[in-house]
Order: structure tokens, then C-alpha cells, then sequence
């Protein structure tokens, strides 16, 4: 590690967290759970998998562990933090199509977003490919084959046109596709009608508007799942290993979403990750441990008997429990580590072996349930002022 990057590491755990590409790095413990997540990502096949563990105990970080890896194994990767209050609603699938899309990583490319992503796949997919035919010639039947979704198709083959002002849009859209449902026309005009130098596309408008072709929540927001399996199916094609969609903040769905019909459409939704027909890519979801408990009280309190319960409690779960002291201190030794670097200065040499542990056990015994983040800002903190008394008292500075 240079010391730019040391110096990053160390203005974020100020703040209790690793930064970006360092989560393994400051990871300990967890042996089983990471060797079994690591075997799930070796395999091709979807699933999903809930991540249960109590607040502070680590289920962001696993997530953000899991994204470090897929990446570096080759996969897509979006991370979303489900939030009805900011419009990201798990019962509506234009968001949650939405947030992927706004969160999508590649590997070996810094940023995030639709440009990332669908610029990695237009310059991986190959001249023989044939999507590379559907985007690039006229348009004919077999080529709304390729595709589950006709508005990805349209969007990628408008977006290969290299018009700064067509990707704007497309990027508004895919962003934002609820505020277009009355900008059918616009989007006809601006990805198909005015672009007919670079292809031709025969379809008259009207078509286009019957078949609700730039709608993504007509039909139960078909078009949203599709568009969803069409990221996956870009992925591989471009030669990813295909696109894994990290959810985090699925209490959100009992906590934020009031209506008892958004909760149930929202359950609904998981059990269709979970079915994978639907998205064939893989999925985890952060939970904490009681959510099928609190899930069933919801309903209960709405009166929703006849949901099938016994569904959500089948789902499959890791659970994971809180890290012990030794595993907190070996993450310690990690931070007095790597705050010599930036510094240049030996922080073992004034701060010992035992004085660590003593500052993590005084801060890790506090009962409460952020105790880990709350150790990795008091270590930071004391290590920041031993730098300052040493800074003071080095021999031969100005
Ligand atoms: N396995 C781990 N190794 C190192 N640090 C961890 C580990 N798990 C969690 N942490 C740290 O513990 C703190 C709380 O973890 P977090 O993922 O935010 O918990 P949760 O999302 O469950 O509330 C964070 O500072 C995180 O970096
Ligand atoms: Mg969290």
C-alpha cells in the first residue's frame, strides 16, 4: 500500500469504516461465512441469499466484502441500499431497476453508473456477437429476440450512436423511467426518429406507444424485471461473469413501506429473486436477525392471515454473530499498521502490544451495538494524537 492509499484508509476508519477496495484488507473473522461466499460467486448459477446479524455486526461490510471480491472475480456489481424515503422502494421495481443501474460497477473501472457499464459492454462485445447486429443494423424481429427488455435495446443501440446529448437522456431515463411515462414521444423522437442516419428502426411511433414499449411499470413491472435479466444477459455477453445485485437495508420494507399491499408486494418481490426465474443472476439481501419475525407481525397487525409465512421462513439465511475481541483486536493491529505509513513514523514503537489491547478492550466491552465502529474511531483517534506528541518531540525537525 503507497501512502496516498494508506492516507485514504486512514481518513475513513476516523470516521469507523474502511474505504472502497480496502474492505478486505481490514477484514478478520468470518472464516466459514467467506469461504462460502467466495464458493457461491465460483459457481455460474443464481441465487439468493439473506444475510441476517444485528445492527453493528458487520452486515454492510460483508456486503461491501462480497462486491470487493465479484468484482475482482469478474462480475457486475450493484450495491443499493433500499430506502422508500429517498425512492427506493423494494414493492417498486422501476426504482429497484433504477438504483442498479445508477449503482453499477465493473471491474477495473473506476466510477459507477449506466455510462460505465454500458460503455464496458460496447466495447467487449465483439463484431461477431449478435447483439452487436441488433444495435449497430436495421432493426428486424430477431432482434427484439436477443432482448427480454425492447426499451435496453433501444437504449443501447441509441446510446452506440456516440451522441453526448442521447446519452444524457438515456441515463435520465433508466434513472428516473416514471417521469417519462408521459414522455413517450420525446424518447421516440430523440432515441429512434432523429436517429435514423445511424439505423433504421421501420416500427411507426404508434407501436412503439401501444406495446408500452418505453414503460417500466406497466403489467407489474414487466419491463423492470426484464431490463433487470437484460444487465445479466449484457454482462455475460461483454465477458463478465454476469451481474450480482447486493441489497442492503431490507428492513426497510417492514419499517418504511406504511401500506400493507407495498409490504406484500415487496415480499412478493423477494420470493421472485429468490425463485430466480425472474432474474437469473445472484442477489443478497441484509437483514436483521428477527425480520421474519417483525415481517409476520406486520401482516398480522393488517390483518393479512392467509399470507403464506411459512414461505419467508424457508428462505435461506446466513446468520452471523457479532465479532469477538481477539478478532477486533487483530483489526486494531491492522489500523496501528497502516497509520505508520502516511505518517512516517513507527506507531508500534510508542504504542505496544498490550496498551492495544487494553484500548480495545475498554472499547469494545461498552454495551452498545455500534461497539465496533466505536473502537475503530478510538483507536484512530488515539493513535492520531500519539502521532502529534511524537511529531512534537522528534529530534532534528524545525
Ligand atoms: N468482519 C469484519 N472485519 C472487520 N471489520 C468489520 C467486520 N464486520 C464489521 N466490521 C466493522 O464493524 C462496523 C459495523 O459493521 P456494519 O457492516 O456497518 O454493520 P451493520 O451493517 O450490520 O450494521 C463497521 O465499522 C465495519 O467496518
Ligand atoms: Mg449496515
Amino acid at each position: 500500500m503507497n501512502k496516498r492509499e494508506a492516507q485514504r484508509c486512514i481518513e475513513s476508519l476516523r470516521k469507523g469504516i474502511p474505504p472502497d477496495k480496502f474492505i478486505r484488507l481490514f477484514t478478520v473473522g468470518r472464516k466459514n461465512e467467506i469461504g462460502d461466499l467466495k464458493m457461491r460467486l465460483e459457481t455460474g448459477e443464481g441465487a439468493a441469499l439473506l444475510l441476517k446479524a444485528n445492527y453493528g455486526s458487520g452486515k454492510t461490510h460483508l456486503l461491501k466484502f462480497i462486491k470487493e471480491e465479484a468484482l475482482e472475480r469478474g462480475y457486475a456489481v450493484s450495491y443499493v441500499v433500499i430506502d422508500a424515503n429517498s425512492g427506493v422502494r423494494f414493492n417498486r421495481m422501476d426504482q429497484i431497476f433504477a438504483a442498479v443501474c445508477r449503482n453499477m460497477e465493473i471491474p477495473n473501472t473506476e466510477g459507477k453508473g449506466l455510462r460505465c457499464f454500458f460503455e464496458f459492454v460496447i466495447k467487449n462485445l465483439t463484431e461477431s456477437h449478435q447483439i452487436y447486429d441488433a444495435i449497430t443494423q436495421d432493426w428486424h424481429w430477431e432482434h427484439d429476440e436477443i432482448f427480454d427488455s425492447p426499451a435496453m435495446m433501444i437504449a443501447l443501440r441509441a446510446w452506440n450512436t456516440n451522441v453526448e446529448e442521447v446519452r444524457y437522456l438515456i441515463e435520465d431515463w433508466f434513472y428516473n423511467p416514471w417521469n417519462y411515462n408521459s414522455q413517450r414521444k420525446r424518447l421516440y423522437t430523440e432515441l429512434i426518429g432523429r436517429l435514423q442516419s445511424y439505423f433504421r428502426d421501420q416500427r411507426p411511433d404508434w407501436k412503439f406507444y401501444n406495446e408500452g414499449i418505453f414503460n417500466f411499470n406497466s403489467k407489474g413491472y414487466e419491463q423492470s424485471w426484464a431490463a433487470l435479466r437484460d444487465l445479466h444477459m449484457l454482462a455475460l455477453a461483454s465477458g463478465l461473469e454476469g451481474l450480482i445485485i447486493l441489497f442492503d437495508e431490507f428492513e426497510d420494507v417492514i419499517i418504511n413501506l406504511k401500506r400493507v399491499d407495498y409490504q406484500e408486494a415487496a415480499f412478493w418481490n423477494l420470493f421472485k429473486f429468490y425463485r430466480g426465474k425472474e432474474f437469473p443472476g445472484k442477489t443478497f439481501f441484509a437483514v436483521t436477525p428477527d425480520f421474519y419475525e417483525k415481517c409476520r407481525q406486520a401482516l398480522m397487525n393488517k390483518k393479512r392471515y392467509d399470507f403464506d409465512y411459512e414461505m419467508l421462513k424457508r428462505l435461506p439465511t446466513y446468520e452471523m454473530s457479532p465479532l469477538g475481541i481477539e478478532e477486533i483486536e487483530e483489526l486494531a493491529m491492522k489500523i496501528l499498521f497502516i497509520h505508520g505509513i502516511p505518517y512516517d513514523w513507527e506507531p508500534d514503537y510508542v504504542m505496544k502490544a498490550k496498551q492495544l489491547r487494553h484500548l480495545v478492550e475498554m472499547a469494545a466491552s461498552k454495551p452498545r451495538p455500534d461497539r465496533v465502529r466505536y473502537t475503530i474511531t478510538n483507536v484512530v483517534k488515539v493513535l492520531d494524537r500519539l502521532f502529534e506528541d511524537w511529531n512534537e518531540n522528534a529530534p532534528g525537525e524545525l
